[in-house]
C-alpha cells in the first residue's frame, strides 16, 4: 500500500496503476474501525484497484472542538487498510485538500435540512463539497459509504445525480458492536460507564422496530417508544428521535416498511447516532 499527502502523488499514482482497472474509492475522517474496514474489504471484492482517504474535514464540523477532539492515529489507521487490502491511502493536510481563497460549495437541498442538517448547520454542505472534490480527485468507478449515516448516504447520492457524477455509489450495512451499538471513531470518546449506556440507542431503535413488528403503525407511537427507553438511560441526552420516509427524509405520520427510524443522542462528551430501516411486516429483523 503506497501512502501518500498530496493531490500530485495521487495523481501520478492514479497514472501508473490504470491497468490495473476499476478504482474503489473508501473516504473516511480515520480512527478506523471494522465498520469503515467493511466498506474496504467491499471495495476491494469489486475492483481492481482500491483506495481510501483519511480527512477530518474542517468544512462538516459545526463544533471546532469536536474537530480538534477527533480522534487521530493514522500509523494505525495505515496498517488496518494495508492488511483489509488498501492499494493507496491519501492522508492529507488540510490545505492540500482547501486553497487559500476556497469559495465554491455544494449544497444539497431539502434533504440536507432536517434531522443532522438541522442540528449540525452547514455539516452537509461540508460533506457534499468535499465528497465531490474526492470524486474530482480520484475519478472512481464506485465509491463506498455506510447506512450507519443514512442522511449522509442520501445526499451523497442526491448529489451524484442531480450533478451527474459518473461513480456509481455502493451503500453498505451497518456493523455493530456485541450489544448492538454501531461502530463509531467517535466510540473510542466514551468512558466505561458511558460505554455500558451507548447500547441504548439500538435498544430503543430496536423496541421500535418490536412495535411495528407487532402492528403499530402510528409513527408517534413509535418515535414515543424510542423516547421512553432512552429515558431510562440517565446518561443519555436524545436530540431529536425520527421516524421518516426513506425518500425523503420528512416525518411521517403513518409507519411504512422502508421508513428509516433514526436517532441522535449525546452520551457524556460524545454525540451518537444511528438508524434501522422498518422491514417488511413478519419479514426478518434487518
Ligand atoms: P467517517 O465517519 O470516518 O465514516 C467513513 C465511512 O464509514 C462513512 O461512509 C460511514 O457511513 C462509514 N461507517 C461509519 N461507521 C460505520 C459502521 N459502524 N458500519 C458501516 N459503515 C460505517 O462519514 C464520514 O467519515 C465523512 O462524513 C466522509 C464521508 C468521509 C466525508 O468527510
Amino acid at each position: 500500500m503506497r501512502i501518500v499527502e498530496s493531490l500530485a502523488e495521487t495523481r501520478a499514482w492514479l497514472a501508473e496503476t490504470r491497468a490495473a482497472g476499476e478504482l474503489g474509492l473508501v473516504p473516511t475522517m480515520g480512527y478506523l474501525h471494522e465498520g469503515h474496514l467493511s466498506l474496504l474489504r467491499r471495495a476491494r471484492a469489486e475492483n481492481g484497484r482500491v483506495a481510501a482517504t483519511i480527512f477530518a474535514n474542517p468544512a462538516q464540523f459545526d463544533k471546532p472542538e469536536d474537530l480538534a477532539s477527533y480522534p487521530r492515529d493514522i500509523p494505525r489507521d495505515a496498517a488496518m487498510l494495508r492488511e483489509a487490502g488498501c492499494d493507496l491511502l491519501l492522508a492529507p493536510p488540510p490545505g492540500e485538500i482547501y486553497l487559500p481563497g476556497h469559495q465554491t460549495w455544494v449544497e444539497v437541498g431539502d434533504l440536507a435540512a432536517p434531522l443532522e442538517g438541522a442540528h449540525r448547520p452547514g455539516h452537509f454542505r461540508g460533506v457534499a463539497t468535499v465528497v465531490l472534490k474526492l470524486f474530482g480527485i480520484f475519478q472512481p468507478d464506485r465509491a463506498y459509504f455506510g447506512q450507519k449515516d443514512a442522511q449522509q448516504l442520501a445526499v451523497i447520492r442526491r448529489m451524484v445525480r442531480d450533478l451527474n457524477q459518473p461513480v456509481e455509489v455502493v451503500g453498505c450495512p451497518t456493523l455493530r458492536e456485541p450489544d448492538g451499538l454501531a461502530m463509531s471513531s467517535r466510540n473510542a470518546r466514551l468512558g466505561p460507564e458511558e460505554r455500558a449506556a451507548a447500547g441504548v440507542l439500538f435498544r430503543a431503535l430496536s423496541a421500535a422496530r418490536a412495535a411495528w413488528q407487532a402492528g403499530e403503525t402510528e409513527a408517534e407511537t413509535l418515535r414515543r417508544v424510542m423516547r421512553s427507553v432512552l429515558a431510562g438511560e440517565p446518561l443519555a441526552e436524545p436530540e431529536y428521535v425520527s421516524v421518516a420516509d426513506p425518500l425523503t427524509l420528512t416525518e411521517l405520520d403513518r409507519a411504512e416498511a422502508g421508513a428509516i427510524l433514526s436517532m441522535a443522542v449525546n452520551v457524556g462528551r460524545a454525540r451518537l447516532i444511528d438508524n434501522l430501516i422498518l422491514p417488511p411486516r413478519g419479514g426478518a429483523a434487518g
